[in-house]
């Protein structure tokens, strides 16, 4: 019997490997992998770039005014065979990644109207179906009838470790301390906003992934998926 074409929210904190299981789930299954977190990073690349964002402050009618600027698209690069974000055209997948960036980006999300501009684009991209979507808010706001929601979490020492090894990778020297207190700092700002704070959808179910193998996330999530399709 065929399939439904099911919505799948990714819910969770930050840096708990959220992005990199959807995405290898996506392509087993063959679904759309659409990354919600990248359109607030291309949105405060944005503002960086124009000069709004001054130590904690944001110029948030500037930015208001130029918002319809912002052109957010994605594709995947299949000779990198990696899923790539562009901003009015320009390849931005590695700059919206930076420190600069992480550092930023939960000021640009708490701004409503950003906000509803991303929700507004996050649908229209989810139009066909066979979407996995990871975020915040997406079990919550984005789809709260989703048909499976799943909520990731990791413990904050292992994300720490995790996104260390990953930004080292790519060659940014950063201290694990720093690391660690902008994960914490990230969560801590994603659970307190006033708009669309991260939290828990009542029928979203828990992903511990601490002590979990990819292999082992992946294969609890196609079950979870069994169980609604
Ligand atoms: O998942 P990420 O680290 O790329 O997300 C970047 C930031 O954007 C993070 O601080 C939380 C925010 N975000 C959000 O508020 N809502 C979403 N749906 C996705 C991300």
């Amino acid at each position: 019997t065929a399939k439904r074409k099911l919505i799948i929210a990714v819910d969770g904190h930050s840096s708990c490997g959220k992005s990199t299981v959807a995405k290898d789930l996506a392509k087993k299954i063959n679904y759309t992998y659409i990354d919600s977190g990248a359109m607030y990073r291309v949105v405060t690349l944005f503002a960086m770039r124009h000069n709004l964002i001054n130590g904690e402050k944001l110029d948030e009618n500037k930015l208001a005014h130029l918002i319809n600027d912002i052109h957010i698209s994605f594709s995947y690069n299949d000779e990198l065979k990696r899923h790539e974000t562009f901003m009015n055209g320009e390849l931005v997948e590695d700059e919206i990644r930076s420190l600069e960036v992480s550092n930023n980006v939960s000021l640009i999300a708490t701004i409503k109207f950003v906000r509803e501009k991303m929700v507004a684009l996050q649908r229209k991209l989810s139009e066909a179906g066979a979407v996995i979507m990871d975020g915040r808010d997406i079990g919550t706001v984005v789809f709260p009838n989703a048909d499976l929601k799943i909520f990731m979490t990791a413990d904050v020492e292992v994300r720490a470790i995790r996104r260390y090894k990953e930004l080292k990778e790519k060659g940014d020297d950063i201290s694990l301390d720093a690391i660690r207190e902008n994960v914490k700092k990230r969560d801590f700002i994603d659970e307190n906003r006033d708009e669309s704070p991260l939290k828990k959808a009542d029928d979203a179910i828990v992903l511990n992934n601490s002590h979990m193998t990819k292999e082992e996330q992946l294969d609890w999530i196609v079950a979870r998926m069994a169980e609604v399709e």
